[in-house]
Formats: structure tokens, C-alpha cells, sequence
């Protein structure tokens, strides 16, 4: 039942807070195409902040709106159009990638996590997650640096046990708690409070659709009212 709660009640406040961010916004109904914008803007994000991603984002769509246009190119190119970007190793994997599933897949994007994974240089558990869940609707968890927080705060895991074991159990997590639904609009409701409201330094709880679910809001609360008895 709680499960229930919290995934609408995180559905409920992405539909009425989302950023407007160009790749949520793809008209295409073609899922190849939608899968195609969803990588690029992914392997962007992968190191650099939206605010500067957007703009890099856009000029690429407009210059290889397709994977064809995109393998056709060269890595001259490709590199220009990194320009700024930094781990050029990012815009050289997409390009490979690009060759490789027009060459070896009819140009068609691997469609589940595991084939994501598999074969896309430079794809790894996150991105290949975040692929299959935003543009082919499968129903997988993802974990990302604010999945952790927003995570490690509902439930109060601490960061003692060993890290490796603490990020397979909120993999774990993350799939328990992903809506079946709707898995894509969840995985990125997930990364939205962690960018918006679950943030590193004073988040700002009075704002969380999830506060009466969360273990380290309930401690906080009661530690308040506890110090207040004693003044
Ligand atoms: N960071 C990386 N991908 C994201 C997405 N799809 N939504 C929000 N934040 C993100």
C-alpha cells in the first residue's frame, strides 16, 4: 500500500513540476527515434549539468537528427560538436555506436537494458536503464548520484556497510519501487527530486511529495520536537 502511495504521489508532483528539458519533449512516435534522443541526451548528462547540456543537446539533433545522419558523419565532426563538453570519449562512443547499430542492427536501437548494456559502447547499467525505461517502457529501476540520496533517505541506509553492497540494495530498491505503469516518467520523477527538492545540502522537505514516507524527514522532525522540549 505504501509502495502505491509513493509511486503516485511522485508520479503526481513530475507531472505538475517537471523541468521543460528538450528530450522530454520528443514528438516523434517512432520509439527507435524517441530511443535515439533519449541516449544522446544521456550520454551528455552523463557528466555535465542540464544547464549546459540543453544547448549542446539541441545543435546535435539539428546537425544528426537521425542514427544515419549520425554514422554518416566523421569524428572531426563529432568532436567539434563536443566542444566544451569535455570526456570526448562520450561523443566518440555515441558516433561508434551509431555506425554499429546502422551497420549490424538495420538501424534499429537495441530495445531492452541487457542489449543496451551489451552492445552500445559507452552505455552502462544507468544509461542502458534509463534507455529502456524513457523510450521502450520497460519496467526497470535505475540508480543514479540522486537516486542514492533520494533513496538512501527514505529509508535511512547508512553508509557504513560496505559501498559496493549499499548500491546493489538500492538497485534493488529502485526496482521494487519503479512503477510498472509508467517507468520512464518514474525513473526521471526519481532524478527530479533529487536534483530539485532532495538535494545534497538543506533540502527542502516541506516541498517533497514523498516527506510523510521518509525515515530521515521522520528523524528530523522528531529531533526537533524533542530539542524543543528541552529548551
Ligand atoms: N539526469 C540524467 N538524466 C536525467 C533525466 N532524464 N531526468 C532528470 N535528470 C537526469
Amino acid at each position: 500500500a505504501e509502495i502505491q502511495v509513493a509511486r503516485k504521489s511522485l508520479l503526481s508532483w513530475y507531472d505538475q513540476n517537471k523541468r521543460d528539458l528538450p528530450w522530454r519533449n520528443i514528438s516523434s512516435d517512432n520509439v527507435n527515434q524517441k530511443a535515439y534522443a533519449v541516449w544522446v541526451s544521456e550520454i551528455m548528462l552523463q557528466q555535465t549539468q542540464v544547464a549546459t547540456v540543453i544547448n549542446y543537446y539541441n545543435k546535435w539533433m539539428q546537425k544528426w537528427p537521425t542514427l544515419e545522419a549520425l554514422a554518416a558523419s566523421n569524428i572531426e565532426a563529432i568532436n567539434e560538436a563536443w566542444s566544451g563538453l569535455g570526456y570526448y570519449s562520450r561523443g566518440r562512443r555515441l558516433f561508434e555506436g551509431a555506425q554499429k547499430i546502422v551497420k549490424e542492427m538495420s538501424s534499429l536501437m537495441p530495445a531492452t537494458a541487457a542489449e543496451l548494456e551489451k552492445k552500445l559502447p559507452g552505455v552502462g547499467r544507468y544509461t542502458a536503464a534509463a534507455i529502456a525505461s524513457i523510450a521502450f517502457g520497460e519496467v526497470t529501476g535505475l540508480v543514479d548520484g540522486n537516486v542514492i540520496r533520494v533513496i538512501t533517505r527514505l529509508r535511512l541506509i547508512g553508509a557504513s556497510i560496505n559501498q559496493q553492497e549499499v548500491i546493489e540494495k538500492i538497485w534493488s530498491l529502485a526496482n521494487q519501487l519503479v512503477d510498472p505503469k509508467r517507468p520512464g516518467d518514474f525513473n526521471q520523477s526519481m532524478m527530479e527530486l533529487g536534483a530539485v527538492v532532495c538535494t545534497p545540502k538543506t533540502p527542502s522537505c516541506g516541498q517533497c511529495p514523498v516527506n510523510k514516507l521518509c525515515l530521515a524527514y521522520k528523524m528530523v522532525e522528531f529531533d526537533k520536537r524533542n530539542s524543543a522540549k528541552r529548551v
